[in-house]
């Protein structure tokens, strides 16, 4: 097997890769995203100090890794801007080390207008998006309309492109909303500007990352999202428009699939999710609450409250087949210290059958109710567990429980937001 790895949500997002991926990254050279874009909120500790990565590789924070966003992401040329500013202030070196791939797809402000037109004219289908334009610019990449960010260089050719996609474009908003024609001359001019600055950035990451590969470099694919969320395996439509899973990484990233490498699934020891679709196991009293506050539950890209619930075994384990999970890794144990019990669905209950496959019909999910299994809770604070032996046996068995319910092993656990909160197993 290629010595590479793939780190992949198993739930709905905010499983906690961050920081999963920054403590992997020391054993890599490279680390790449893959899919997915500004809608992506990946926080890291470091400490004391919390960084949100929106664009950028997690493994920025580490000096000498090279940090590459990949051919498969929706690119936001001032949002990436402000972030490497942002995390240049911050003390974060970025010199050579980040490469922008020039087949990425470029994210316009006509795609966030029709990111939120789209969901205030959708009352019967609104998804919760993150508003940034995700959605519409995979669309226009689909539709072949889109610009790749080769095109946005090329200064003569994207003021001809842009004046007639520019059109199409003021044509569906004035359908949409009747009105707000988008101005061609600020648009190209804006994006000039953007094209200088990030112009030092852009290279071709296909070669690029061929090259490192043949001199031995161990590359780390750093999925976004959840596979819950994928276009594809997801609860479509209540998805976002990537191949979030590990699936996603050979045609994202610009790599042969031999070269996916281990897939590491992460899933927190509970589940949550953000916008709107079906949820099984949904808390949404005091206990759902309780969870929220506890584990910080609120998204780190927009804010909104996260809806959380228990874990839900049927909708991993189908997560864990598709990327092929080698083994998992499992976030935010110590959340759940406090808890008189805690459970985990390990199958469906949906008009007198028993459900035990994640069903592809998303509107039959609404309608299922969780079967669970109960387990006891424990009290202590487990922050300072270095060693599985270190857990109260209550949390050890829970652990044990998930990964029979998964069928996968646990080879971390993070008890706290912090690089060094965290068990080997
Ligand atoms: P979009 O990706 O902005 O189109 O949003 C589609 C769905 O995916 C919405 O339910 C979002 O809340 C969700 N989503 C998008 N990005 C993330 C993420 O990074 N974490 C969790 N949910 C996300």
């Amino acid at each position: 097997m290629s010595s590479n790895m793939s780190v992949v949500g198993l739930q709905w997002g905010d499983e906690g890769k961050g920081k999963i991926i920054d403590l992997c990254t020391e054993e890599f050279d490279v680390v790449v995203r893959y899919q997915g874009g500004s809608n992506a909120g990946h926080t890291v500790v470091v400490g004391g100090k919390k960084f949100v990565l929106h664009l950028v590789p997690s493994g920025i924070l580490h000096e000498r890794k090279l940090c590459v966003v990949g051919n498969g992401v929706a690119f936001d040329p001032p949002l990436f801007l402000q972030e490497v500013e942002d995390l240049r202030r911050q003390g974060v070196a970025i010199e050579g080390n980040l490469k922008v791939s020039d087949r990425a797809h470029v994210v316009f402000p006509y795609h966030k207008i029709l990111d939120q037109l789209n969901e205030n004219n959708n009352s019967n289908n609104k998804i919760g998006t993150t508003g940034r334009g995700i959605g519409p610019c995979y669309t226009d990449k689909m539709a072949r309309c889109g610009f790749r960010v080769a095109e946005l260089l090329d200064t003569r050719h994207f003021r001809e492109k842009l004046k007639w996609v520019l059109e199409k474009k003021n044509q569906q908003i004035s359908m949409l909303c009747g009105k707000d024609r988008l101005s061609y001359d600020e648009i190209a001019a804006g994006y000039a500007e953007y094209a200088e600055a990030v112009r030092p950035f852009v290279t071709d990451t296909v070669t690029l990352l061929a090259q490192e590969m043949k001199r031995g470099a161990r590359i780390l694919f750093e999925g976004a999202q959840g596979s819950l969320l994928d276009v594809d395996f997801g609860t479509y439509p209540f998805i976002s428009s990537s191949s979030a899973s590990a699936c996603g990484v050979p045609a994202g990233a610009g790599v042969p699939p031999r070269d996916v490498g281990k897939v590491l699934g992460i899933m927190k020891a509970y589940i949550t999710r953000v916008g709107e679709g079906p949820f099984p196991t949904e808390l949404t009293g005091e206990m759902g609450q309780q969870l929220r506050e506890n584990g910080g539950e609120f998204g780190a890209t927009t804010g909104r409250p996260r809806r959380c619930g228990w874990f839900d075994a049927v909708a991993v384990r189908h997560a864990a087949t598709i990327n092929g999970a080698d083994a998992a890794a499992l976030t935010k144990l110590d959340v759940l210290s406090g808890q008189k019990e805690v459970k985990i669905c390990t199958a469906y209950q949906c008009n007198n059958k028993t459900l035990t496959h994640f069903p592809a019909n998303t509107v039959m999910l609404s309608d299922v109710e969780p079967i669970y299994e109960v387990f006891p809770g424990w009290d202590e604070e487990i922050r300072n567990a270095r060693k599985f032996s270190d857990l109260p046996s209550e949390a050890g068995a829970y652990v044990r429980a998930l990964e029979d319910a998964v069928e996968l092993d646990v080879e971390i656990i993070s008890v706290g937001s912090e690089r060094d909160e965290i068990i080997r197993v």
